[in-house]
Order: structure tokens, then C-alpha cells, then sequence
């Protein structure tokens, strides 16, 4: 019996509410449509699930500008809705975590509104950072949104108020207890309606530094911090520690005391896992003191390459980084920010590569959809939604590809999401990958996952960390495998297109792909494929 507590090396299945099941026909999906899928979720084999926000919200950003944190969007349901979906998740042993968004509220939220009435000087313009234009009218400083356009927005008497994102997200001010009491308010309610654990969005972002002085480099700074600029990796990681208003001192006294929040509720093993994208990576380690959140995302796999000597990179420095502090890392292949792994590095590789990680110490994180294979959706511009498409005027497409939602049954597009019309198109292409199909298809990418996750719960979980076998930087066979020992199994990683063969005796548990000849000793992995042998 594993004693650690349950998050230490869960996988955890990530919901995006709006594209999961739509129970209405509305052509979104909602709670109700997640209740009656949980069923499939819990036969995925994973251990938890994580809800992208279902809060009330204009929606202007997915529903990362919530409107009221303490209460569920019409569009996806009620508070009942939600209590029932906590109620079933967890008689079906599944936990569930919920996403705060502490940075910022929506400009529709009670607070802003009050703010916007109140005018200058006001005790409800300090719980946002309004501020006076320069003299010559210009925004208090230079900061560029991470959505693009100023990050600042004037309103009618003149003032501006920051918003680090869409211009409908003004930025809450952490240095007014007002803000820090209210937010303790939004954890203890959900708390109270029994989740397990919090997602914290831009967990890095909440206070900022120097707020009315110019950064020597606005775009600069704003490039390093996009994945997709490529930038010399120098200059990047010179500039990423200037950025002003991510991973200040400050934000840790704030986790510090919601620690303590969190640890009260004796009942339960309450876990938090911050979104914070940080440099150096060492900064990544202060998010998981004994004494301050549980879990960090770790993000290097949403862009790595499919090569061995990066990937070996990538795992080392993880679990090293992580272990310095006594914590297990997390991975994670996609999200609903990033573009999906098969169609990033290839569907097959996307296979070989999620059977890789799933034997790794840690939490995984899997994006509802990942284990089906999908790609991103084909989306017209005129069907966009992603405030950064508009606020680039279309330079970036932004994340709505990786939004669209799943394909349950059927044999073309909508393929039973929805009874509506789906409010991203999916597109009949994906008539093989529906979940009714890949159910009774021992190949599929879904059964894949579902043997896997089994298989780590029997012999992997409890296992310590990995051995290196084979890697780039370890007398490996070729430059293309990657093998590491976990307790009693052995995990190769073949990422060439020719097949390899190796030395090693025991019991074959999972390929991701191909078949694996045996004799004489010796396996021959596919080309592109992972195995898991059991000794
Ligand atoms: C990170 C979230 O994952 C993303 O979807 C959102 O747009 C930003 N934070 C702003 O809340």
C-alpha cells in the first residue's frame, strides 16, 4: 500500500469544461456533460481530474476572466452541478482539482465595475492598479500584454488600470488585504464543496515590481517569454529574470499563508500546483517548499524536440531540479495553451513519447483528448476565438487548435460532442479516433493509454526513481535510444525510424507501436516506438 500522499505521482486528466461533453445541445460543453462522462475517465485509469474554470465569465478568455470566482457559468451548469460532479468524481475514486485565477478578475467582475464607478483614489480602484498617464498621456509604463498590444487600458476619467493579459482582465492588487482576504474566501468555498487541490493560474504573476517604471527592453522581455519566438537562448535567459512582474519574492508569503489555508482542512490531502513559468529553472523549486505549494508545472516537454539527447536533458535536469527540494517533478505533453503533442512532433512519436514519460517518477498530466491521439483541429479564422488572435490582428492564431472538442461517436463531425452546432468545427477526418472506436480497437492510442496507466499503477508507482540504461551521454547503442530502469522494469525509447535492437531478457509488458521480435535473448524495438519490459 502506497502511504505517500495521493498526488505524489498521480496522473491527473485535465477537462477543458467547454470541450469535454455538451449535455444541452447548446454546442458547449458543461457539467452535467462532464458527470456522464466520468464513467469513461475513471476507466481511463487515471487519478484525478483537473477542471480548466467553469466560473461565471464573459468568456473573453476561455474563461480565464472569471466574473465571479465563487459561482458556475450558466452556460456550464449551477452549483449543484458542481457539487454533484466533486460527489460522483469522487465515488468513482477519482479526486478532483479546480483552476484559481488569482492574477487577474474579468472587467465584468462586481469589484471592477464598483472600481470603474468609484473614480480615482478610491478604496475600489486599489484592489486593481489604476494609475495616472504620463504627462504626455502615455500608459504609466511600457509593458507589453503576453497577448500582445499595451498592457494598459485608459479609462473615461483618464486613469489606465494594468492588465497582464486581454484588456478584459485587469490585474487584482496583491498588496491590498482586501484582494488577500477575498481569495481566501474563493478557497475555503470550494474547499468547502469538497475539491481536492487548485491549478493556480500565472501562479508567478501576482506581484510586481518597479509598476511605474519603463523596462529597458518591452519587447524583449515579451519575445523571451513567448515559446513561439525564437530567440537566441542567451539573450532569453538574460532577459527572462528582468521581467517585472513574474516570479517577484512576493508571490511566495502568498502561498506561504494559503499553505497553511490548505493544510487546516485536516480531512483531506489538499494539493496545489502552480503555472509558473519561470527562469532560471532553478526558480522553479521555491513553488514547492515544505511550506508552500505541492506541485510545479514543468512545461519542457510541451516544446521539446523529438530527439534523444534533448529529451535526456529534459528528464535528468527534472528529477535533479526537483529532487534538490525533496519534490517529484511533473509532465506534461500538451494543454489547452500549447499545441497538441501529436501534431507537434508526429502521432506515433506522441505515442512513443507518452509511454516514455508515464513510467517516470512523478505527476503526469494528461489533456482530455491526448490519449486519443487527436491533433489540433483544422479552425477557419472566421471561427477563432483566442483574445490573442484579435489582439495580434491574426500575426498569431493563437490556441483555439488545440481547444477543439472531442470526438465520442459516430461516423462524421460532431461526432456526438454535442446535438448542436460545436462551438470550434471538429472535422471528419477524425472518424477514426472517436472514443467508440478506439474502445474496441486493442491498437488505439486510448487503449494505449489505458493499458499504460494500469501498468504503472502495478509495478511502477512505488518504485523510487530511474537508472539510466542507455542515453546520448551514456555509452548508448545509438544516438536515438533512451532507456531507464524503474524498479523491475526497463523502459526503452527508440526515436529513430529504423528498429534497434538490444540485449535483455524478461517480460514484455507495452509497446507503443510496431512489433517487438524476441530471441536469444535480445528485443528489437521498433522504429519510433517505447517498450516496457518487466524482469
Ligand atoms: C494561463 C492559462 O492557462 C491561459 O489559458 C490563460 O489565457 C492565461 N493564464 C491567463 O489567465
Amino acid at each position: 500500500m502506497n502511504s505517500a500522499p495521493w498526488w505524489k505521482q498521480a496522473t491527473i486528466y485535465q477537462i477543458y469544461p467547454r470541450s469535454f461533453f455538451d449535455s444541452n445541445g447548446d454546442g458547449e460543453g458543461d457539467l452535467p456533460g462532464i458527470i456522464s462522462k466520468l464513467q469513461y475517465v475513471q476507466e481511463l485509469g487515471v487519478d484525478a481530474i483537473w477542471l480548466s474554470p467553469f466560473y461565471t465569465s464573459p468568456n473573453k478568455d476561455g474563461g480565464y476572466d472569471v466574473a465571479d470566482p465563487r459561482d458556475v457559468d450558466p452556460r456550464f451548469g449551477n452549483l449543484d452541478d458542481a457539487k454533484k460532479l466533486i460527489n460522483v468524481a469522487h465515488s468513482l475514486g477519482l479526486k478532483v482539482i479546480v483552476d484559481v485565477v488569482p492574477n487577474h478578475f474579468s472587467d465584468q467582475h462586481i469589484w471592477f465595475q464598483q472600481a470603474l464607478k468609484a473614480g480615482r483614489g478610491s478604496p475600489e480602484r486599489a484592489r486593481f492598479h489604476f494609475h495616472e498617464p504620463n504627462a504626455d498621456g502615455t500608459p504609466p509604463n511600457n509593458w507589453i500584454s503576453l497577448f500582445g498590444g499595451p498592457s494598459w487600458t485608459q479609462v473615461e476619467d483618464g486613469q489606465y488600470y494594468l492588465h497582464l493579459f486581454d484588456s478584459s482582465q485587469p490585474d487584482l492588487n496583491w498588496e491590498n488585504p482586501e484582494v488577500v482576504s477575498d481569495y481566501e474566501v474563493t478557497l475555503r468555498f470550494w474547499l468547502d464543496l469538497g475539491v481536492d487541490g487548485f491549478r493556480i493560474d500565472v501562479a508567478h504573476g501576482l506581484v510586481k515590481e518597479n509598476l511605474l517604471t519603463n523596462h529597458p527592453d518591452p519587447q524583449g522581455i515579451s519575445d523571451a517569454l513567448r515559446l513561439d519566438v525564437s530567440m537566441d537562448p542567451e539573450i532569453r535567459y538574460a532577459l527572462l529574470p528582468t521581467v517585472p512582474y513574474f516570479d517577484r519574492q512576493g508571490v511566495h508569503e502568498i502561498y506561504r499563508q494559503w499553505r497553511k489555508l490548505f493544510d487546516s482542512y485536516k480531512d483531506r490531502e489538499v494539493m496545489a500546483v502552480a503555472e509558473a513559468w519561470v527562469h532560471p529553472p532553478v526558480n522553479s523549486t521555491r513553488y514547492v517548499r515544505s511550506d508552500e505549494l505541492h506541485q510545479v508545472f514543468n512545461f519542457d516537454l510541451l516544446d521539446a524536440p523529438f530527439k534523444a539527447d534533448f529529451l535526456y536533458d529534459v528528464v535528468t535536469r527534472s528529477i535533479d531540479l526537483m529532487d534538490s527540494v525533496g519534490a517529484l517533478p511533473t509532465w506534461a505533453l500538451s494543454n489547452h495553451d500549447s499545441p497538441r503533442v501529436a501534431s507537434r512532433i508526429g502521432e506515433i512519436q506522441a505515442r512513443a513519447l507518452a509511454l516514455f514519460v508515464l513510467a517516470l517518477p512523478g505527476s503526469c498530466y494528461v489533456f482530455a483528448g491526448q490519449e486519443l491521439g487527436l491533433p489540433d483541429g483544422d479552425i477557419p479564422d472566421s471561427s477563432r476565438q483566442d483574445p490573442i488572435y484579435f489582439r495580434t490582428k491574426g500575426a498569431q492564431k493563437g490556441r483555439d487548435g488545440a481547444r477543439v472538442p472531442l470526438p465520442w461517436s459516430g461516423e462524421s463531425a460532431p461526432f456526438g460532442f454535442t446535438s448542436g452546432s460545436p462551438w470550434l468545427p471538429l472535422t471528419d477526418k477524425w472518424k477514426e479516433l472517436t472514443i467508440e472506436k478506439q474502445s474496441v480497437d486493442p491498437k488505439s492510442t486510448l487503449n494505449l493509454y489505458r493499458t499504460a496507466l494500469k501498468l504503472r499503477t502495478d509495478h511502477l508507482i512505488d518504485q523510487g526513481s530511474i537508472t539510466w540504461l542507455e542515453s546520448p551521454n551514456h555509452g548508448s547503442k545509438s544516438d536515438s535510444l533512451l532507456a531507464v530502469r524503474r524498479g523491475n522494469v526497463s523502459i526503452y525509447m527508440n526515436l529513430s525510424d529504423i528498429a534497434i535492437e538490444v540485449e535483455i531478457t524478461g517480460k514484455l509488458l507495452i509497446v507503443s507501436a510496431g512489433i517487438v521480435d524476441a530471441r536469444d535473448g535480445k528485443l528489437t524495438i521498433p522504429p519510433l516506438s517505447t517498450i516496457w519490459v518487466h524482469h
